[in-house]
């Protein structure tokens, strides 16, 4: 038999698989699953967005187009991240993708040579570690604390650099904690990447998503030398509910942006042509729909922190999050706890029988580098996300 290559032998299989399956097979046999698992907008892409798909198809707009994106719609990111950043790119040092993923997959392939270090903060976004490792990377974690709002301080990231390490992976507002990195805070862990010549990937791909008030920062605007070490990945999958569209973007020094575009020449060429134009149409149209959503989304955090904050007794800790669509449930203080006879010792087996007991479908911390906790989304309509709540609340005083 054939062996796979060393390279993709390395990528753990996803954990959210098996959950996933089981909690298809409960509703195909009937049953109210209540689904805290998804990781994308319940809301449809704004008819603008959609209608700018149709007229380019109408007019015949399905053709290859530059590798590296759309001159008008490079041009549109451009100005976006000037308005929104206060960073000036040049057109030629940004490249779309299919996605933010493959952004970042691009950007770390184009940086990261064998037995180099990536800081990973953690909690994390799952993808990270595994895009590291298929390049060749070694991914090194520093924990988040709870108590420190899920966020890492400078002090930290110091102490885990060596001389291998090349990148930093930055997420704010971050999946799955909501944490929201604020200007200060950036700007001591910029010292450090600057006084290490240390580059920070700078995933900004929830950058509308935040909610009471706060700015969101790119960590790039705060020096001329931090522009220089970073790459911005941003994508319209979550500000403007185009998930299924494929379509991210990154902006970055110009020999990373010209190695990375030539890269994609020969792997994916251009994204899709039609959801070039639809993005377009999402950068330079109206925003409202946008803001809609953001402010839907606000509610149900709230909604859903009020409900918390009247289960204090059940033994779940939270910690209020400032952006993206997640919510940490600490189940730490219930481990050693038992259901129906089984002591409870970690999140995938709180995931499991979550499932199984009560119907309802969330990721285990573990799958994010935290076992102390689930994950829980709350892109879903208010009522379900109370009766989930409700459900999970029922699990915890079962728990003796
Ligand atoms: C932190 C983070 N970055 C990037 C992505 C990928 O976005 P896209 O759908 O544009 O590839 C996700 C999607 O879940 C995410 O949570």
């Amino acid at each position: 038999m054939i062996k796979v290559s060393d390279r993709v032998s390395a990528i753990s299989p996803s954990m959210t698989l098996a959950i996933s399956a089981k909690a298809n097979e409960l509703k195909a046999a009937g049953e109210r699953v209540i689904n805290f698992g998804v990781g994308e907008p319940d809301f449809n892409t704004p008819e603008h967005i959609c209608n700018a798909a149709k007229k380019a198809i109408d007019e015949g707009r399905t053709k290859y187009v530059a590798a590296a994106g759309l001159p008008a719609l490079k041009k549109a990111i451009a100005a976006k991240l000037k308005r929104d950043n206060g960073l000036d790119y040049d057109p030629s040092q940004i490249v779309v993708s299919n996605g933010a993923k493959h952004s970042i997959f691009n950007a770390v392939f184009a940086t990261v040579n064998d037995g180099d270090e990536v800081i990973i903060p953690a909690p994390y976004w799952l993808t990270y570690p595994e895009v590291v490792k298929s390049c060749g990377g070694v991914p090194v974690y520093v924990y988040a604390d709870a108590k420190d709002g899920y966020k890492v301080t400078a002090e930290k990231i110091e102490a885990a650099v060596t001389p291998r390490t090349k990148m930093l992976i930055l997420n704010t507002p971050c999946n799955p904690t909501g944490a929201v990195y604020g200007r200060d805070e950036l700007a001591a862990i910029a010292a450090v990447c600057e006084r290490h010549n240390i580059l920070v990937l700078s995933d900004e791909i929830y950058e509308k998503l935040i909610y009471g008030g706060l700015k969101h920062y790119s960590i790039a605007s705060l020096s001329p030398a931090m522009k220089e070490l970073a790459i911005v990945i941003n994508g319209v999958s979550k500000s403007y509910a185009m998930t299924g569209w494929r379509l991210g973007y990154l902006a970055c020094p110009p020999q990373i942006a010209k190695a990375i575009a030539s890269f994609q020449s020969h792997s994916t060429s251009n994204v899709n042509t039609i959801t070039q134009y639809a993005a377009l149409a999402a950068l330079e149209g109206d925003e409202q729909p946008m803001r809609n959503m953001v402010a839907a989304f606000e509610n149900r955090r709230n909604a859903a922190a009020k409900i918390l904050d009247g289960m204090k007794d059940s033994g779940l800790t939270y910690v209020m999050p400032d952006g993206a669509f997640y919510i940490m449930l600490g189940f730490g203080k219930l481990y050693g706890k038992c259901y129906g006879g089984e002591k409870i010792t970690g999140s995938m087996q709180v995931a499991d029988l979550l499932l199984t007991e009560k119907k309802v479908a969330l990721t285990p911390g573990i799958c994010f580098g935290d076992d102390s906790g689930v994950r829980i989304s709350y892109a879903l309509s208010e009522s379900d996300l109370k009766e989930g709540l409700e459900r999970i609340a029922d699990f915890a005083a079962q728990l003796k």
